[in-house]
C-alpha cells in the first residue's frame, strides 16, 4: 500500500478555504486530536489533517475506530460564526460525504442518523464531531469534524466483519487522494449552507432509519421506538410504543430487523 500523496490531493483540490493548509502525516494517534491541538494554537478555519493510519482512532461513545493503512482518516477545523448544533454539523458533513463518494461510485450511499454512512446496509464511514466550548460563556470556540472511510480491503476484527464494508469491496476503485479532494470540496459547498439547513431535506431522503423500528441508546438507557423525522436542528424525532414523541439530539440508534 502506497503512502498518501499530498501533492496529488492539492493538484485535484478546487476549494477556497477547506484543506488550506492540508497537513498530511504517515501516522498519528488521532487526526481529531492533532486538529484540536492546531486549533488551540490558532490554526485557521479549513485547516485539514489527514493520516495514512491512526494508532488510537476515536469513534462515538468512547469507542475506538479501526484505522489501518488504506483508509481515509481526515479531520477539518471549523470555526462556526453562529453556535451551530454539533448534530447539525454532523448531518451536514454526512450529506456532503455521501455526495463525494457518489461522484465515484455506482451505488447509493445512505445515512444512519447521525454519523454513519452505509452501503447496502453496511457501514463504510463514521463521523465524529468534537466541539471546544468556552468554559465561561459556553460559546463554541471551534469544532473538529473527523471522518474515517473504509477505502481499501482490510482485515477487520471479527466483531466488525459482518457490519462494515469498504469501497473496494463494493467495486469502487477511487484513489484516496481523489476522494479526499472531493470530500473537501463537497464539505466546503455544504458548510456554506449550514445556517439555512437546506441539506436536511437530502439528509431525510438518504436516511436509513426514517420509518423504521430502532433501538435508541442514550447515556446508560436503551429503549425501542420508531424513527419519524429529522428536525430542523438535525435531531431525530422518535415515537415510543406508548405514543410519546421525543427529539434525540445525541445518542445513537441501531436498526431493529
Ligand atoms: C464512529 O464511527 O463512531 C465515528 C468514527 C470517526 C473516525 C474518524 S477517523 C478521523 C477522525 N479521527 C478520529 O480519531 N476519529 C475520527
Amino acid at each position: 500500500m502506497q503512502s498518501l500523496n499530498p501533492n496529488a490531493i492539492e493538484a485535484a483540490l478546487h476549494t477556497r478555504r477547506f484543506g488550506r493548509p492540508l497537513i498530511a502525516v504517515a501516522e498519528t494517534a488521532s487526526t481529531n486530536t492533532l486538529a484540536r491541538q492546531m486549533a488551540a494554537d490558532g490554526a485557521p478555519e479549513g485547516t485539514a489533517v489527514v493520516a495514512d493510519r491512526q494508532t488510537a482512532g476515536r469513534g462515538r461513545r468512547g469507542r475506538s475506530f479501526f484505522s489501518p493503512t488504506g483508509g481515509i482518516y481526515l479531520s477539518i477545523l471549523l470555526r462556526p460564526r453562529k453556535t451551530a448544533e454539533p448534530g447539525l454539523l454532523t448531518s451536514c458533513a454526512a450529506v456532503a460525504t455521501a455526495r463525494a463518494i457518489e461522484r465515484f461510485a455506482a451505488f447509493p450511499v445512505a445515512i444512519k442518523w447521525v454519523n454513519d454512512l452505509l452501503i447496502g446496509g453496511r457501514k463504510v464511514c463514521g463521523i465524529l464531531t468534537e466541539g471546544d466550548l468556552d468554559p465561561r460563556s459556553g460559546a463554541l470556540r471551534f469544532a473538529v469534524l473527523g471522518i474515517g472511510i473504509n477505502v481499501a480491503h482490510a482485515a477487520f476484527p471479527p466483531e466488525l466483519q459482518n457490519i462494515v464494508t469498504t469501497l473496494a469491496d463494493e467495486g469502487c476503485a477511487v484513489t484516496r487522494e481523489a476522494l479526499i479532494a472531493a470530500l473537501l470540496e463537497e464539505w466546503e459547498t455544504a458548510y456554506a449552507t449550514i445556517d439555512s439547513g437546506d441539506f436536511l431535506t437530502e439528509s431525510r431522503r438518504r436516511s436509513a432509519v426514517l420509518g423504521r423500528a430502532v433501538t435508541v441508546l442514550r447515556g446508560t438507557e436503551s429503549f425501542e421506538a420508531v424513527a419519524e423525522d429529522i428536525g430542523e436542528t438535525g435531531g431525530l424525532w422518535v415515537r415510543r410504543p406508548g405514543g410519546e414523541r421525543l427529539c434525540l439530539c445525541s445518542g445513537e440508534v441501531s436498526l431493529r430487523l
